[in-house]
């Protein structure tokens, strides 16, 4: 199977939570500095918990694995706990990605703080997990 563990393959395989939704509260898109690729996460928000995500990508496979496993996992959390999570959590999630690849989940990360923020903006809710967040810097990790 070389470089992907099998969770990896699961993932990008059969992915969760992929496509769009009909009126999503919030939306964000994210391209990558590094590679280009563009990713969109869509959200459905009730009492600021996140009830439902959707993602669609123009990525590699790592950027669909990481979605799915992103989507997954911000399913059911509050605005503030997804705002916590990193692109690192979705990587270990996956049970690793090659080094090269780890700036295809960065995408995921990026896309969910976005569509956050924009729906923070929208409502005039006051995030703590926003408070760094600077939606127009370009997020070069490696
Ligand atoms: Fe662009 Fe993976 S190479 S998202």
């Amino acid at each position: 199977m070389g470089m992907y563990n099998e969770k990896v393959m699961e993932h990008f395989t059969n992915p969760r939570n992929a496509g769009t939704m009909e009126n999503p509260d919030a939306v964000g898109s994210y391209g990558s500095p590094v590679c280009g690729d563009m990713m969109e996460i869509s959200l459905k928000i009730e009492d600021n918990v996140i009830v439902d995500a959707k993602f669609r990508t123009f990525g590699c496979g790592s950027a669909i694995a990481s979605s799915s496993v992103a989507t997954d996992m911000i399913k059911g959390k509050t605005l503030e706990e997804a705002l916590a999570l990193t692109n690192q959590n979705f990587v270990d999630e996956l049970g690793g990605l090659p080094g090269a690849k780890i700036h295809c989940s960065v995408l995921s990360e990026q896309a969910i703080k976005l569509a956050i923020y924009n729906y923070a903006k929208e409502k005039g809710l006051v995030l703590e997990g926003l408070k760094d967040f600077d939606p127009n810097e370009e997020h070069d990790h490696e």
